[in-house]
C-alpha cells in the first residue's frame, strides 16, 4: 500500500472509531442514532458498556469543535499563570465552591501526583460565575458555553441510562431534581525522565459522582481498569469520554460499576483535560431504584444523602481510603 493509501486506511479506520475500538471492549456510541429508528439498540449498546466496562465514548455528541478546543486552551492557559494568580484559589475549607490542587508528594507511597487541578461549582451559572478566574479573560465565556452544551449532553445520556436500567426515561434526572454540575479543569506537567517512575499524573480512583464527562486532547495518559488489567483510552477526535461514578453504582444496585482510573504523564508533552462531573442536590437520597431490587438482587447498598456522602468522601480522602468510601453504605443484606 502507498503511503497515502495507508494514510486514507487509518482516516477510515479512525473515523469509525476502528483504529481505538478495536480491542472490543471500548464502545463508540453515536449519540444522534438516539434520535432515530436504533434508539433502543443504542440504548442497549449504552447499557451493556455501563455493565461491562464502566464506561464509553460517545461521537456526534453536538459539542462543536470549537467549543472543545476553547475549553482546552482555556485551561492550558490558565494554569500557565504566574503562581500567585493561581494560588488565589487554594483552600483548605471542603464547602468552597471552587478550589486549586497541586501537584504533592505522598510520602507513605514515596510518589510525585504531578496533577493540577481547578475545581468548581458551575451551574447555576448566575450563583457562580463571580467566583470563576477572571483570568484568562476567555474562560468565563468558555466555561459557560462548554457547560451549556455538557449539561445537554448530560441529560440524552441520563435518559439512555435509566431507559437501559428499565426505568422510567426521566428516572435519573427527576432524582437530580435541580441538580448541580462541577468541573474540573485538569493539567498534567511534563515530568523529567529521572523522575518518571515516582511520578503519577493521578492515581488510580473512581469518581464520587452519577456520571463523569470527560473531554481530553490528544495527549496519551488516560488508563482504565479492565479485567484486571489498565487498558489505554485512546483520545479519537471529536469523542467525549463517559464513565459510572460511585452513585450510579448504588442506584443501579451495583448492576453498572463505577469505573477505575488513573492518568499517566510523559516527558514529552503536558496535557490537558475538562472533568464534568454529574451529582444531585445535597439534599437528595440516594439508594438502589426499587425496580432494580426483588428476592435475587437485594439492596446492595441502604439510602442516603448526598450531604453525608459528601462528608464520608471527604474523610475518605483524608485517610488515603477512597476506594472504602462506598463501603459506609452498604446495606446489612449484603
Ligand atoms: C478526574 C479524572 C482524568 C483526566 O478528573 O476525576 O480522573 O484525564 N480525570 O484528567
Ligand atoms: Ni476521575
Amino acid at each position: 500500500m502507498s503511503a497515502m493509501e495507508s494514510q486514507l486506511a487509518d482516516d477510515e479506520l479512525a473515523a469509525s472509531g476502528g483504529a481505538e475500538i478495536s480491542d472490543g471492549f471500548i464502545s463508540l456510541i453515536d449519540m444522534e442514532e438516539l434520535q432515530g429508528p436504533r434508539r433502543s439498540e443504542i440504548v442497549q449498546q449504552i447499557g451493556h458498556a455501563c455493565q461491562h466496562y464502566g464506561f464509553f465514548l460517545v461521537k456526534n455528541h453536538g459539542i462543536s469543535e470549537t467549543n472543545m478546543n476553547n475549553i482546552l486552551g482555556t485551561t492550558s492557559k490558565f494554569f500557565k499563570l504566574p503562581e500567585q494568580e493561581k494560588l488565589k484559589f487554594c483552600t483548605n475549607d471542603p464547602n468552597k465552591s471552587i478550589k486549586l490542587f497541586m501537584g504533592f508528594k505522598d510520602e507513605i507511597q514515596n510518589v510525585f501526583v504531578a496533577r493540577e487541578s481547578l475545581r468548581f461549582s458551575t451551574y447555576p451559572f448566575e450563583d457562580y460565575v463571580n467566583e470563576w478566574p477572571a483570568n484568562p479573560p476567555s474562560l468565563r465565556k468558555d466555561v459557560m458555553e462548554y457547560c451549556t452544551s455538557v449539561k445537554r449532553v448530560e441529560f440524552a445520556l441520563l435518559e439512555a441510562m435509566s431507559e437501559s436500567l428499565g426505568l422510567e426515561k426521566d428516572y435519573l434526572d427527576k432524582m437530580l431534581y435541580n441538580h448541580g454540575q462541577k468541573i474540573s479543569m485538569n493539567y498534567y506537567p511534563i515530568c523529567q525522565e529521572q523522575d518518571l517512575e515516582f511520578t503519577r499524573g493521578v492515581r488510580h480512583h473512581t469518581d464520587p459522582t452519577i456520571i463523569t464527562i470527560l473531554l481530553q486532547d490528544n495527549v496519551p495518559g488516560f488508563k482504565v481498569l479492565n479485567n484486571g488489567k489498565w487498558v489505554d483510552v485512546g483520545h479519537i477526535p471529536n469523542t467525549l469520554v463517559i464513565h459510572v461514578g460511585d452513585l450510579l453504582q448504588v442506584i443501579s444496585n451495583y448492576r453498572y460499576k463505577s469505573l477505575h482510573h488513573q492518568v499517566f504523564i510523559n516527558c514529552e508533552r503536558e496535557r490537558v483535560s475538562v472533568a464534568s462531573y454529574c451529582y444531585p442536590s445535597s439534599d437528595t437520597t440516594i439508594g438502589p431504584a426499587m425496580e432494580l431490587i426483588d428476592n435475587d438482587h437485594p439492596a446492595i447498598y441502604r439510602n442516603f444523602t448526598y450531604t453525608e456522602f459528601y462528608e464520608e468522601m471527604w474523610r475518605a480522602v483524608v485517610q488515603h481510603a477512597t476506594d472504602k468510601r462506598l463501603d459506609t453504605f452498604k446495606s446489612s443484606v449484603a
